[in-house]
């Protein structure tokens, strides 16, 4: 789903992830946390944005990293950074929709595939999830996060936790409010989704966020401690 969030305020978007609290404080510790080793390691990170992960990724010694995002303003801002840090050879970034799936990525070509905070955009998970099985060699892992799917139940209209719907939010990330859409939908869906193309789960956390944010903003803080805001699921291809 193309986004003003992601197009119009990239830049803007890149600038607030750095350190604030639920990208910065609790979505991206959580999911570094369940990575394996790097080292040497051809990753495929879908839904990339600004290319936070991508830079973290080479910096834990991968050996190239293919991102991948619906919006050409932040396939430039990973370019760009690429290329700034002298990493461009280890970094392709091409823009594509991925809710058709992977049609550029060779089978059995990546170790590892990340999804940080993008599968809630796709309406069906399904042709994503099939080409993720088929790129990936055998042992390798695919490691994403999403939405809650109990934090978003709060905004379901249909009042059946079961139906997959599209919700329309305002959002004040950029520090202006800006209209985003996503698809609320069930655990079942999505853990389906998964074991129906051949991924098996290994691990699931529900995040965790640091104790830096007691400082930051104490109420967020307690906020968080108690209440699942995003699901994280480790699966391998076995
Ligand atoms: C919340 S941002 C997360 C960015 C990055 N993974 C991170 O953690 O910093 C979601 C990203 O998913 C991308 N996205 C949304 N729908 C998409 C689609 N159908 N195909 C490809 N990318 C999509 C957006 O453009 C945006 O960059």
């Amino acid at each position: 789903m193309k986004l003003d969030m992601y197009s119009t305020f990239a830049s803007e978007y890149d600038e607030v992830i750095q350190d604030n609290i639920y990208n910065a404080n609790l979505e991206r510790p959580t999911l570094q946390s369940m990575l394996p080793t790097l080292v040497n390691l051809r990753v495929v990170d879908l839904g990339c944005g600004s290319g936070v992960y991508a830079q973290y990724l080479l910096a834990q010694g991968a050996a190239k990293v293919t991102c991948v995002d619906y919006a050409e303003e932040m396939i430039q801002l990973v370019a760009r950074k690429a290329e700034l840090a002298g990493v461009s050879n280890k970094v392709d970034a091409y823009a594509q929709d991925l809710s058709v799936g992977l049609p550029n990525e060779i089978d059995a070509s990546a170790d590892m595939v990340i999804s940080p905070l993008m599968v809630h955009y796709l309406e069906d998970l399904n042709p994503l999830f099939a080409d993720i099985h088929r790129i990936l060699k055998i042992g390798g892992s695919f490691i994403f996060s999403t939405h809650h799917p109990f934090a978003d139940f709060e905004c379901s209209k249909s009042g059946n936790y079961f139906e997959r719907e599209l919700v329309q939010q305002e959002w004040d990330t950029v520090g202006k409010p800006v209209q985003v859409k996503f698809y609320r939908r069930s655990l079942t869906e999505i853990t389906n989704a998964l074991t129906q193309n051949g991924l098996v789960i290994t691990q699931i956390s529900e995040g965790e966020v640091d104790e830096k944010v007691k400082d930051m903003d104490s109420e967020t803080y307690t906020y968080l401690s108690n209440n699942p805001n995003f699901i994280f699921i480790k699966c391998q291809k076995i």
